[in-house]
């Protein structure tokens, strides 16, 4: 692999937090009585918060005001955030964490390019609080993925361009950012059928064959 840099979305691939959105987004939606699966779950991957719970309410019969919306998007939030209290350093799996070290150990500057405002607090949990060279995430972008911003600001923060870095995505919205911000991209998951991918990854340590 030639890049300077790799550029790597949190949830679903460092660690497995998007079974944690899932069951909080179906609390959620459970409470308000709206249809919710697995299958509209993952056209939430990568999409903030707010957007994500404007998919939801696709299948809603009814209006909302936006203060009712801003009120079970922090429900949502909190019950998220009592599952992620639960993680620890055991959430980061051998694999990921030797394939990290190995790149590291290469040479590349690695960061985080997450649209989660939770992702610092994610990172501490698993042990990896220090660990990165950068953190873009929900917290310094205007626009979530697919927009390409949380990218381009992980690059600079790592003082790269867009084509010294490779992102590792398992969201295709991700997969859009990526190509969208002139970046090469790996993908796992749903991730590795984007038609955008540049590197279908069947798991995440097959990015050491890259
Ligand atoms: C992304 C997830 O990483 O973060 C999305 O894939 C989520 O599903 C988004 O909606 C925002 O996360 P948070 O933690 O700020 O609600
Ligand atoms: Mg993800």
């Amino acid at each position: 692999m030639n890049c300077k840099g790799i550029i790597f979305d949190l949830d679903g691939v460092i660690c497995s937090t998007d079974k944690y959105h899932y069951l909080a987004w179906k609390q959620m939606a459970d409470s308000i009585g709206v249809y919710f699966d697995e299958n509209i779950n993952n056209r939430l991957r990568g999409v903030s918060r707010m957007e994500s719970l404007e998919i939801i309410l696709e299948k809603y019969n009814g209006n909302l005001s936006q203060e009712e919306k801003q009120e079970l998007a922090e429900k949502k939030n909190e019950i998220y955030r009592e599952l992620l209290k639960q993680m620890t350093t055991k959430d980061l799996t051998k694999e990921v964490k030797e394939t990290l070290d190995k790149l590291r150990g290469s040479g590349k500057k690695l960061a985080i390019g997450s649209s989660s405002k939770n992702a610092k607090f994610i990172l501490r949990q698993i042990g990896l609080g220090d660990y990165f060279d950068a953190v873009s995430d929900g917290t310094n972008i205007t626009k979530s993925k697919p927009a390409p911003e949380v990218f381009i600001k992980a690059a600079e923060y790592l003082a790269l361009n867009s084509e010294e870095c490779l992102v590792v995505e398992d969201a295709k919205a991700g997969i859009i950012a990526a190509h969208d911000g002139g970046f090469k991209s790996a993908g796992i998951g749903e991730a590795a059928v984007s038609e955008f991918v540049t590197y279908p990854l069947e798991t995440f340590s097959d990015l050491l064959k890259i």
